[in-house]
C-alpha cells in the first residue's frame, strides 16, 4: 500500500511530496489569481455546455454553476487565501469548488485541461483589458483635440534635427500624436480580432472523445469563433506578442511625445508649464520643479518594451504543444496592461493642465530664419529655377547672419541688392502666419487645412 501523498488533483501517480522549494517554484497563483473572474466565467459556460450535450445532468450543471458564483462572491469578499499549495487559480478555484459542493464539483473538469482553460483565460482577460485601453486611448483623444482646438492659431518653430526648421501651427503638431494614437487604437482592435476566438475544447493538446459543442461555448462567451486546430489552440501565444508588441508602439509614441513636454518644459525652451500638480520638486534644490510624469512615462516605456523581448524569447524554441515556459507569458502580460493603462490615464490631465506659453512659441520662430525657404518659393513664383533661388536666399541668410539682422529687418533695398525679383510683398511672405498659410495642402499646417482636418476628426470620434 502506498503512502497517502498531497491533496493535490494530480498527485495520483506519486508517491513522494512535492518539495516545498518545488511548489513556490512551480506556482503560479501569486499572480495569475487577476484571472479568477475570467476563469470562473469559462468555467460556467463550459459546465452550461456539458449539460447540453448530456455529459453531466443539468442539475449536477446548475450545482456546479452555483458554487462557482459562491467562490467568486468568497474571493471578491477577501476571503480567499491564496496559497502555493493550490499552485495556479484554475486548481485553486476547483479545489475550493469541490469542498463546497460535494463530488459533483469533481465532474466540471470533464473533457477539458487546464492548457486549454489557461489559453481561455488569457483571451477573456485580454478582451477585456483590450476594450479598456481603448476607451482610454479615445479619452487622450479627445484632450488632444480640445487643446488643439482652444489654441488652434497658436504658432511655434517646427523642428527637423531638434533644429528650428518652419514654423507650424501648435494645434497641428498636437495633431500628430492623434493621428499616431489613432493607429495605436486600430493596431489593438486588429489584435482582438485574433484574440477573439475559442480554444476550448482542445483538451491537452489533440482534442476531445467527448461530443463538445464548442459553437455554443464560442456563442456563450461572446467569442467569433472556435479555434481550428487543438494543438495550435494550446500552445499559442502569439496573441499576447501581438498585443504586446502594439503595447510597445502605442508607449514609443507616449515616450516622443514625453521627451517633447520634458524639453518644452525646460528654461532653454519654456513654451510650456506642467501645472504644479502633475510636478515635483527637489529634495536639495529648492527652485526645482521636474517633469517627473514624462520622465517616467518615457522610463516606463522600456520595461513594455523589455515585456514584448521577453514573451519573444520564452516562445522562441517550444516544441508544440504546451510547455510550462509559458506560464511565464502572465507577468510580462499583466505588467504591460497595468503600465499602458496608468501610463494612457496620466497623460490627459497632465495636459489639460500644462500652461501654454504663446508668446514664447513665437518669438521662437523670429530670428531663425525659418521663413527662408517661403523667400526661395517666392522666387520660384516669379520664374527662377528653385536650384538657383535655394542659392539666393542661402547667400542672403549669409548676409544677415554677418550683420546680426533677422530676415524681417531687411529693406526691399537690401531684398532687391540679391535679385531684382523681390517686391514689396515680400515682407509679408515671409512672416510665420503667411507661411503656415501657405501650406494649404490636405494634412498641411495651414489654418485651413488644420481646420478641415478637426472637423474630420469630429466625425471619427463619434
Ligand atoms: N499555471 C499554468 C500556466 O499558467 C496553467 C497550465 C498548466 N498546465 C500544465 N500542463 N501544467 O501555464
Amino acid at each position: 500500500m502506498r503512502k497517502k501523498t498531497s491533496s493535490k488533483p494530480w498527485s495520483g501517480r506519486f508517491t513522494q511530496e512535492t518539495n516545498k522549494l518545488v511548489e513556490e517554484f512551480n506556482a503560479s497563483i501569486s499572480f495569475d489569481k487577476r484571472l479568477y473572474k475570467h476563469d470562473i466565467m469559462g468555467s460556467i459556460a463550459h459546465a452550461r455546455m456539458l449539460a447540453k450535450v448530456g455529459i453531466i445532468a443539468k442539475k449536477e450543471a446548475d450545482k456546479i454553476i452555483a458554487g462557482l458564483k459562491a467562490v467568486e462572491k468568497e474571493i471578491e469578499a477577501g476571503r480567499f487565501k491564496f496559497t502555493p499549495d493550490l499552485e495556479d487559480i484554475h486548481m485553486a478555484i476547483e479545489k475550493r469548488l469541490i469542498e463546497k459542493t460535494g463530488p459533483v464539483g469533481g465532474k466540471l473538469h470533464t473533457a477539458r485541461s487546464r492548457n486549454d482553460q489557461v489559453a481561455l483565460d488569457i483571451r477573456l482577460y485580454l478582451r477585456d483589458e483590450i476594450k479598456e485601453a481603448q476607451g482610454l486611448i479615445k479619452d487622450l483623444q479627445k484632450s488632444l483635440v480640445n487643446i488643439a482646438k482652444k489654441n488652434i492659431d497658436c504658432i511655434m518653430p517646427g523642428y527637423t534635427h531638434l533644429q528650428r526648421a518652419q514654423p507650424i501651427l501648435f494645434s497641428h503638431h498636437l495633431l500628430a500624436y492623434y493621428e499616431m494614437l489613432k493607429r495605436d487604437y486600430e493596431r489593438f482592435a486588429d489584435c482582438l480580432a485574433r484574440v477573439n476566438v475559442i480554444p476550448l475544447g482542445a483538451g491537452a493538446l489533440a482534442g476531445s472523445p467527448y461530443p463538445l459543442d464548442r459553437d455554443f461555448m464560442a456563442k456563450e462567451l461572446g467569442f467569433a469563433k472556435p479555434t481550428d486546430n487543438s494543438l495550435d489552440s494550446v500552445s499559442d501565444r502569439d496573441f499576447c506578442i501581438e498585443f504586446c508588441s502594439a503595447a510597445a508602439i502605442l508607449m514609443m509614441h507616449l515616450s516622443r511625445f514625453s521627451e517633447e513636454l520634458i524639453l518644452w518644459s525646460s528654461q532653454e525652451f519654456g513654451f510650456v508649464e506642467l501645472s504644479d500638480s502633475f510636478s515635483t520638486g527637489s529634495s536639495i534644490m529648492p527652485q526645482k520643479k521636474n517633469p517627473d510624469v514624462p520622465e517616467l512615462v518615457r522610463g516606463k516605456t522600456g520595461r513594455v518594451y523589455g515585456n514584448l523581448t521577453a514573451l519573444l524569447t520564452v516562445m522562441k524554441s517550444l516544441p508544440l504543444a504546451y510547455n510550462k515556459d509559458m506560464q511565464e507569458d502572465k507577468e510580462a502580460l499583466f505588467d504591460t496592461v497595468d503600465t499602458i493603462k496608468e501610463c494612457i490615464k496620466i497623460f490627459s490631465p497632465m495636459l489639460q493642465t500644462m500652461e501654454i506659453n504663446k508668446e514664447r512659441m513665437l518669438d521662437a520662430t523670429k530670428g531663425g530664419f525659418l521663413t527662408a525657404t517661403d523667400a526661395a518659393d517666392y522666387l520660384v513664383k516669379k520664374g527662377i529655377p528653385f536650384r538657383e533661388s535655394h542659392r539666393i536666399v542661402g547667400r542672403i541668410v549669409a548676409y544677415c547672419i554677418k550683420n546680426k539682422k533677422a530676415l524681417d529687418d531687411l529693406t526691399l533695398k537690401e531684398w532687391k541688392g540679391f535679385s531684382g525679383k523681390f517686391e514689396d510683398n515680400i515682407k509679408n511672405t515671409i512672416s510665420a502666419k503667411a507661411s503656415i498659410n501657405s501650406r494649404k495642402t490636405k494634412g498641411g499646417t495651414a489654418l485651413e487645412a488644420v481646420k478641415k482636418r478637426l472637423k474630420e476628426i469630429e466625425r471619427e470620434m463619434r
